[in-house]
């Protein structure tokens, strides 16, 4: 075992209208690895990823597994050769429980009856193999939290026969203790001799799990080697195709009024007290587990969620934004962490996307001025690297990441002064990262006060001035810029 190829891919190409994703790329995983596939935003690992799994057709090449030319025409195709993939966008159906979801194309119609009883112990019994007692197998996917949801489609791919097990981005929505027990199931699967081909932007990770590495770029393969022949200066440089500048630089802001206080808010179930301020000038982080209730805070102060206690002070006066149009009108923006469920219009062009939120900006005594907005649009997109074919198009041909982009250009564009960042870097490669740390800082040195909901412990520490860490609903702890350190933050979010 070890050196023997389960999957073959040789010569892979396709194209969408206008856009060349793969050209001849050729790509080779073996039984009993964990091969990481990487690449900036758009470069062609979803849609490599697509036509092994059947869901997107080939214009070209060849698959073979376990030495065999393949023919994959379907996801049903795919499944049957053992393969399983774990999309960047979820694929669950939202209506129905754990376990309809978990065996959803497994049960096959040998018999009328469906035991559910049965199903139900057997969904249960995967997730207490992977530590997650706590699903309720009998509960609908929409009540569960995204990491939560993940594990679901981690367990659907598990209860059939897997030889070939992709994740796409599997821990964008992980937190650390979630993201050590998927490392420990990935690695049980491993040796037991699953070929394991791993999607992501976080490099330190691809460094802690995997085997080898194969760098995609602009559609082309740029190469394969073992992780251990590589450090992550030359495989960012490989990545981007230039060295980068550094992640975080320091920013020169004068720290101004108070524009926001919250005391002892309360909102549905997940936010039970949380008091904070935000001062003109400043980078505020929320740290903590998924969960812990920093999302659903934003989104009452946002208007979207009701308060149900608690005061709230904007700019010296009490307040309460009905809805989201009401806090835009009054300068408070926030970046969605579910870019598509509240992000994006999908179905709509990249450049309304881009501009909805400041309308006015591109228009003349309510009239728009097209070419205005065409140019500011481009500008704005290309300041964040964003690849894509025409501002025409619709938003959902975008990569995952570059959706990301668009969802935040739109905000960039709103003149907020006070504006919640929600995970703004999930799922964006590094060079954008870097351009998204760029924006939130020249948004401070500007006087806006910037609030940053992230999970990545780097981000937290290397962007903020201030931190609050939350737990189950209340904010645990408060650390100032000296204090910051992934130990501490740990401790404080996890309650120990
Ligand atoms: N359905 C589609 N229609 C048009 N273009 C598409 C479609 N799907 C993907 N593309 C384009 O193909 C290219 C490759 O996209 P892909 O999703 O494979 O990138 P990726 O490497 O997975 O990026 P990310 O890291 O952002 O997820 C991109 O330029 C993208 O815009
Ligand atoms: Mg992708």
């Amino acid at each position: 075992m070890g050196q023997e190829n389960s999957l073959e891919m040789r010569g892979i190409s396709k194209a969408f209208a206008g856009v060349k994703a793969l050209k001849k790329v050729d790509f080779e995983a073996r039984k009993g690895e964990i091969h990481a596939l990487l690449g900036e935003n758009g470069a062609g690992k979803s849609t490599l990823i697509k036509i092994l799994a059947g869901a997107l057709l080939r214009d070209g090449g060849d698959i073979f597994i376990n030495g065999e030319e393949r023919q994959i025409h379907n996801p049903l195709d795919a499944i049957r050769l053992g393969v399983s993939v774990i999309y960047q966008e979820f694929m669950l159906a939202p209506h129905l429980t754990v376990t309809e979801n978990i065996f959803i194309d497994n049960i096959s119609g040998k018999r009328a009856v469906i035991n559910w009883k049965n199903l139900k112990e057997k969904a249960q019994e995967q997730l207490i193999k992977l530590g997650f007692n706590n699903i309720d197998p009998g509960a609908k996917v929409a009540s569960l939290s995204v990491a939560h949801q993940q594990v679901v489609e981690i367990c659907k791919c598990l209860t059939r026969h897997t030889d070939i097990l992709v994740l796409d981005e599997p821990t964008a929505v992980l937190t650390f203790s979630e993201i050590e027990k998927l490392f420990e199931i990935l690695k049980r699967l491993r040796n037991e001799g699953v070929t394991i081909i791993y999607i992501s932007h976080r490099l330190d990770e691809v460094f802690q799990i995997a085997d080898r590495v194969t760098v995609l770029k602009d559609g082309c393969k740029v190469k394969t080697l073992p992780i251990t022949d590589i450090d992550k200066h030359q495989l960012v440089t490989m990545m981007v195709g230039r060295e980068l500048q550094q992640m975080f630089v320091d920013r020169y802001t004068e720290i101004g009024e108070t524009i926001l206080t919250v005391n002892r808010l309360k909102a549905g179930k997940m936010v039970k007290d949380v008091s904070f301020y935000v001062r003109a000038g400043e980078v505020v982080g929320f740290s903590g587990l998924v969960g812990a209730g920093r999302t659903e805070t934003m989104r009452a102060l946002f208007g979207i969620d009701p308060v149900d206690e608690g005061e709230v002070i904007y700019f010296g006066e009490k307040c309460k934004f009905k809805n989201p149009r009401d806090a835009i009108r009054h300068g408070f923006g926030m970046v969605s962490e579910d870019r598509k469920k509240e992000g994006l219009l999908l179905f709509q062009s990249i450049r309304i996307n881009s501009t909805m939120t400041a309308i006015k900006k591109v228009s003349r005594g309510g009239i728009l001025i097209h070419g205005q907005e065409k140019i500011y649009v481009k500008d704005l997109l290309a300041s964040l690297q964003t690849r894509y074919g025409s501002t025409e198009d619709d938003a959902r041909s975008l990569s995952g990441g570059n959706q990301q982009k668009v969802a935040l250009a739109k905000w960039i564009f709103a003149d907020c002064r006070c504006i919640v960042f929600d995970e703004p870097t999930r799922g964006v490669d590094v060079g954008a990262k870097i351009e998204i740390y760029k924006i939130m800082n020249q948004l401070a040195e500007k006087g806006v006060a910037v609030i940053m909901v992230s999970s990545e412990m780097p981000e937290i520490i290397g962007m903020c001035d201030r931190v609050y860490v939350m737990r189950q609903g209340i904010v645990t702890g408060e650390l100032g810029k000296e204090e910051l350190n992934e130990n501490t933050l740990i401790k404080l979010a996890m309650g120990v």
